[in-house]
């Protein structure tokens, strides 16, 4: 029997994290979603990767603070890959040539090169790492500089959101590190085909596209014509829909809670009153269009909204997504080295 998609299939046992899609319920390294975001971006690294038994540097914060210096030295050396016009290949190809490629460097790396060629497509030059910062508001600075205004307001955020999407079980970019891992290839390796597979809508895509049909709708009276419209043209509606939740993610409501406090601040909040009567309808006219498949708002419906509002440009959302998952598929490749086994599944040949 093929299972499409292998959906439904155990490939592995892990201790990194737990995703319930029946209830919406998500633990990384055995603490609620919403505990862990609480506890902030450093913590949930901590736990990650001692689930995984990675090793971690003696100050975590220090390190990943002089591995930032460190990437950013690289940038010369990067620049060719950097200017690629799209920034997963980019990415993709920075972290190639990364040296060295332990796991605190290219998680470090990862967010100075994805404010390096944010600023590289403004036109504007790179901004230098400082390494006192957290690592959610350093890469925030790298991206939007210092006179940005509310800065805590919008670093909380963002470590809301990168720790929101540290792990999330067997996706299909976490699968692809293993998958690579496997073979006995490299950390860095399996991170480059990791973020290749992280690239695709149907995976790490999705927000942009999310604003984009925020922007197409314009207003609350308008979201149910244009859902309609959508699926009478057999398109699907982003940021709904999820291969293992059937009901709403539990990240869209960590990520809501951090939009809502940040439109507290003085930040954003045009939108959020938009985007949840889009959701509404959306999911009301699915409930209708397709009753035996529950169809709810998916992390990165929520996602579009609060990094628009803490001032990501949407060239970088899929980047931003990349900041904070590299660091689950760095706690999964440990434990793929430590207890894994070549994956290598079987097709069934139905050729001539
Ligand atoms: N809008 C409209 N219909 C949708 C839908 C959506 N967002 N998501 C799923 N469906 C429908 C499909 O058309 C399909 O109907 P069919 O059986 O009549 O063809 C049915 O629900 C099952 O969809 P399927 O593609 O088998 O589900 P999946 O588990 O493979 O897909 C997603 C999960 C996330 C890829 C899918 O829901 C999707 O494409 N969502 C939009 C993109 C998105 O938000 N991606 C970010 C993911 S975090």
């Amino acid at each position: 029997m093929v299972h499409r998609g292998l959906e439904g299939v155990e490939v592995a046992e892990t201790r990194i994290s737990r995703v319930d899609g029946a209830r919406g319920a998500l633990h990384l390294a055995g603490m609620p979603i919403e505990d862990l975001v609480a506890e902030g971006l450093l913590a949930a690294i901590t736990r990650l990767w001692s689930a995984a038994g990675r090793p971690l540097p003696t100050d975590l914060r220090e390190a990943l603070g002089a591995a930032r210096s460190a990437a950013f030295s690289q940038l010369p050396q990067a620049a060719p890959a950097l200017a690629l016009e799209d920034g997963m290949s980019a990415l993709r190809a920075g972290v190639e040539l990364l040296s060295p490629e332990d796991a605190v460097s290219i998680i470090s790396a990862v967010s100075v090169f994805t404010a390096a060629w944010v600023r590289a497509r403004q036109g504007r030059s790179p901004i230098v790492p400082d390494p006192s910062r957290s690592p959610a508001e350093d890469l925030l600075r790298m991206l939007l500089g210092d006179d940005v205004s509310s800065l805590a307001a919008r670093s909380r955020a963002l470590e809301a959101y990168l720790t929101a999407v540290t792990e999330h079980g067997m996706n299909a970019s976490t699968f692809t590190a293993r998958a690579v891992t496997s073979t006995g290839a490299t950390d860095r390796a399996a991170v480059t085909a990791a973020i290749a597979a992280l690239s695709g809508p149907l995976h790490g895509g999705a927000p942009g596209p999310v604003l984009d049909m925020l922007d197409a709708i314009g207003a609350a009276s308008q979201a149910e014509p244009w859902i309609k419209a959508e699926l009478s043209a057999g398109r699907r509606i982003m940021g709904i829909g999820h291969r293992v939740y059937r009901v709403r993610d539990p990240r869209a409501a960590v990520l809501e809670t951090a939009a809502h406090d940040l439109a507290e601040a003085g930040v954003g909040g045009e939108r959020l009153a938009l985007a949840r009567a889009v959701e509404a309808a959306a999911v009301q006219i699915l409930s209708a269009h397709k009753p035996d498949r529950p169809l709810y708002a998916n992390v990165e419906f929520a996602t579009a909204v609060l990094l628009e509002a803490i001032g990501i440009p949407r060239a970088a959302f899929t980047l931003c997504f990349t900041c904070g998952r590299v660091i689950g598929w760095l706690a999964h490749t440990a434990e793929e080295r430590r207890d894994g086994r070549l994956i290598r599944p079987r097709a069934v040949y139905v050729g001539a």
